[in-house]
């Protein structure tokens, strides 16, 4: 059975302010009723493929994370609780490590993701174990339809068995112009950060491209505290250890790697334009929730937590009260939040 590796220490600072440090993005119910965490755990939530999952979070979370989880029925086979975040390769190993470091399956997923054709996932993931079995770092590509440049790019070599194809090299985040040709060129994808490996093998990659990091890891859990399936790594060997995330540390630098094209209605609610996308729309292409009155406006993604917001002849609008805050912003340029929160903090 496939060992489902959620990473739930993010930040996502674009959908700032509904997202803050204390409650992030995959804590919050954006896209449903659910939260993006919960949503994430319930895709795998079928024991005939797979375990309970390792959720690998900041400790801060620990109490928001169990509950999210115990309230759609699922628990942590394992709950690693970060001291501080040191990006996702590092989360990864601590996971690959929780799960035992032998041929186990992994499915690392973020939590912060829509996907809507669970099923095609889930396909995708059948397609992708023979070869993951073989020791091959298996990603998941989505079809790009803009030159993206917040993404990782994937571009793609021979099949090595019918719909799984060797990765010719992988670009995380590449310039503007990169990603142009990239897209004009065809034959790639974007990396929809899902990964499915065994777990001796993502830690074999790691003492070739980053044996600083494994060493902290291993250590980190070797003097972990336990206390029934929380896990705490020792905050000072993880302290220690350097911060990158599996794109750089890993994916480009390996050469067993492969990617399973899927097309299953996935998004990474990156910002709130992202998220107005994504919502049901009134006819007038209005997508609201709280209380929140409008008349004569087109377009206008607004959300409150609190206040009552009202609108009047206004379009292409994103307004959304959390707490003491409002942010408002065209439309199309929510991207620019993640400025936002660099000036408040500067
Ligand atoms: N536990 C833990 N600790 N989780 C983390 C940490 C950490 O330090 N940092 C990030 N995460 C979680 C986030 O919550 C998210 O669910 C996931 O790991 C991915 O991190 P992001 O920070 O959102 O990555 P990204 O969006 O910049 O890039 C990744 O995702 C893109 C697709 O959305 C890359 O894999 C790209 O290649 C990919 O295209
Ligand atoms: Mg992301």
């Amino acid at each position: 059975r496939v060992v489902p590796v959620i990473l739930s220490g993010g930040s996502g600072t674009r959908l700032w302010p509904m997202s803050r440090p204390e409650c992030p993005k995959q804590l919050l119910a954006l896209t449903a009723d659910e939260t993006m965490l919960q949503l994430t755990v319930r895709r795998t939530q079928d024991a005939a493929h797979f375990d309970a999952p390792i959720v690998v979070a900041n400790a801060h979370h620990a109490d928001q994370v169990e509950a999210q989880l115990g309230a759609v029925g699922a628990s942590a086979q394992a709950l690693v609780l970060e001291p501080a975040g040191r990006n996702t390769a590092p989360a990864i190993a601590l996971a690959a490590l929780a799960a035992g470091g032998g041929p186990a399956p992994l499915l690392v997923m973020p939590s912060d993701h829509v996907i809507t054709d669970v099923a095609a996932f889930h396909r995708a993931i059948e397609a992708a174990l023979p070869l993951v079995n073989d020791g091959w770092l298996v990603t998941f590509g989505i079809t790009p339809d803009a030159p993206e440049t917040g993404y990782g790019w994937i571009a793609q070599g021979q099949a090595i068995v019918p719909g799984v194809h060797r990765v010719e090299r992988f670009v995380e985040k590449p310039p503007r112009d990169r990603a142009e040709a990239m897209l004009a060129a065809g034959g790639h994808y974007w990396n929809g950060g899902i990964f499915l490996f065994r777990a001796d093998m993502f830690l074999g990659a790691l003492a070739v491209h980053a044996p600083d990091m494994l060493a902290a890891c291993r250590q980190a859990m070797d003097r972990a505290a336990r206390v029934g399936s929380r896990i705490m790594p020792d905050t000072e060997a993880f302290a220690a250890c350097p911060a990158d995330s599996i794109d750089y540390a890993v994916m480009e630098k390996a050469d067993r790697v492969a990617v399973v094209p899927v097309s299953m209605g996935w998004s990474d609610v990156g910002s709130w334009d992202a998220l107005h996308l994504l919502s049901e729309c009134d006819g007038a292409g209005n997508a609201h929730r709280g209380t929140v009155l409008s008349i004569d406006s087109t377009n206008c993604l607004v959300r409150s937590d609190g206040p009552r917001i009202a609108l009047v002849g206004v379009e292409d609008l994103i307004v959304v009260a959390s707490g003491d805050d409002v942010l408002i912003v065209p439309r199309g340029r929510s991207q620019d939040v993640k400025k936002l929160i660099e000036a408040m903090k500067g």
